[in-house]
């Protein structure tokens, strides 16, 4: 069998961690799954043990290389992809966490931000990260692992303790300890980088109290960030790609053009629009953000992100038990009455544009004869019409009409979710061939410092169109659902009276 070359890609996300192996041409050649386990030690509060993670990405990765080799391909480079956000601290000696991971949605350190809120911080935060203060981003979560862990700031001020994204943390691991580097996509997820010189800010460094000691080295997403140890994958691969997953889907939808728009359905769903070289300040309280670094050059984006999308079908699922599995939310959701029910998944706060972070979920408009398949399509209209919101606040920000969102990632395999979705956006929803894109860009990122494609522009021919969804429903109705949403998510918000 003739040996062809691919790339390892993996993928670190909040439920689970994969591994896909990838052709020239995009295609998957092999892949492998394994979900981990939530810590939900306190209302709100969201870990991760970072030995899991570790674990779950060396297992997938092992399984991935041996039914690819099987298939004949010759693995070349590794990309990483992650969960962003979600903080490590660990002893630089032992490599060991001092503490759980406190993850992304994790809402512990809510009365800080509000704290600096108050003392008149947001402004100069927004200006150099782009971003709001809010418990999402790292940089209150790294304070509180210091803060909270005895003799945890003592170490972390003598140099021995290091903290990173969760990129950052599978590099350590992954080179035995020899590299600790992060991304700039990655980095300016923390609250601690200055998006606009490219670089960790001491005066930010200051206001949440993280020594500089502890961060890690910032390269582009395309670089060398060291080669795995050949005892973990029983190969020496060079790690050639890294970028938050929302970056890297940003690259794997080839959306490199300013004004183009992808929206990731994972737990939590995330749009970013390309802005080219400009960094826009959103006046609709979306973020600012990268949307990859190349030679040193950062092309920005602006973000909408929402904490709950697949994740309100895992609760379908996991916690009501009301379905069996993902895909007969799609079933139910086609045998729905049309009804006025609004499910506000407010699980872990609300993100863009309410930013709300002690919002709780509510269920509105429930009458007799509301069954599961009524509250089924709820929970599936909720991620829609979130969706919504965001397209509605980069359209103003934008100043214009959107025209496409090209949408990636496990839920939207659900065709009826999609029509919904381009019915109560009123924009195209485009679905490629490949839906993890999220895997595909850090695969991407990696062939391109590993010089198997030789630039961005040679990837975009790469995307294949699998169907487009247009918009079906009138005007007026969609003005009415989107009103009653409204209605319900401001009797959602903490401040509701
Ligand atoms: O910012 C959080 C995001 O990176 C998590 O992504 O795919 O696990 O929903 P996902």
């Amino acid at each position: 069998m003739a040996e062809h070359a691919c790339i390892l890609a993996v993928d670190q996300g909040t439920t689970s961690s994969r591994a896909i192996v990838f052709d020239v041409d995009g295609h998957i050649v092999a892949s492998a799954q394994q979900e981990f386990r939530q810590h939900y030690p306190h209302s709100g509060w969201v870990e991760h043990d970072p030995e899991d993670l570790w674990r779950s990405t060396v297992d997938v990765c092992r399984k991935a290389l041996a039914d690819a080799s099987d298939a004949g391909a010759r693995v070349l480079s590794l990309g990483i992809t992650n969960q962003r956000e979600t903080t490590v601290v660990w002893d630089r000696r032992t490599g060991e966490p001092v503490h759980n991971a406190i993850v992304w949605q994790d809402r512990r350190t809510a009365e800080t931000c509000s704290a600096l809120r108050d003392g008149g911080h947001e402004p100069t935060v927004r200006a150099r990260t782009g971003l709001l203060l809010d418990p999402y981003f790292s940089a209150s979560k790294v304070a509180w692992i210091l803060d909270h862990v005895e003799g945890a700031r003592e170490r972390a001020d003598a140099g021995e303790l290091a903290f990173g994204t969760v990129d950052s943390w599978l590099i350590w691991r992954f080179t035995g300890g020899r590299r600790h580097a992060t991304d700039a996509t990655n980095a300016c997820r923390t609250l601690l980088f200055d998006i606009h010189r490219q670089d960790w800010d001491d005066d930010l460094l200051a206001l949440f109290e993280v020594p500089a000691g502890l961060l890690p080295e910032v390269l582009d997403s395309a670089a060398d960030f060291g080669e795995t140890d050949p005892d973990v994958l029983g190969v020496s691969l060079p790690i050639q790609g890294v970028a938050g997953d929302q970056h890297a889907a940003v690259v794997g939808q080839s959306c490199f053009a300013p004004g183009m728009i992808k929206s990731t359905y994972g737990t939590g769903c995330f749009a970013l629009m390309n802005t080219g070289e400009r960094a826009v300040l959103s006046d609709n309280r979306l973020l600012t953000t990268l949307a990859y670094r190349l030679h040193g050059r950062p092309t920005y984006a602006l973000e909408g992100s929402i904490f709950v999308a697949g994740a309100a079908v895992q609760w379908l699922r996991d916690g009501l038990g009301v379905i069996a599995s993902a895909a007969e939310s799609e079933i139910l959701a086609r045998r729905a009455r049309e009804d006025r029910l609004y499910l506000v998944p407010a699980f872990t706060g609300l993100g863009a544009p309410w930013w709300d972070p002690d919002a709780r979920g509510a269920l509105f408009g429930l009458t007799r004869d509301t069954g599961v398949a009524e509250l089924v399509r709820a929970a599936l209209d909720s991620v829609c019409l979130q969706t919504g919101d965001l397209v509605a606040a980069m359209a103003a920000d934008a100043g214009g009409d959107l025209e496409t969102l090209r949408v990636d990632g496990g839920m939207v395999a659900n065709d009826w979710l999609l029509q919904r979705l381009a019915d109560l956006t009123g924009i195209a929803v485009e679905r490629p061939q490949v839906i993890e894109t999220t895997a595909l860009g850090a695969a991407y990122l990696a062939g391109l410092q590993h010089g198997l494609w030789p630039s961005l522009d040679a990837l975009g021919s790469h995307w294949k169109l699998d169907q487009r969804f247009r918009p079906a429903l009138a005007d007026t109705d969609r003005s009415d659902i989107i009103a009653g949403w409204h209605d319900a998510v401001r009797r959602t918000l903490s401040g509701a009276g």
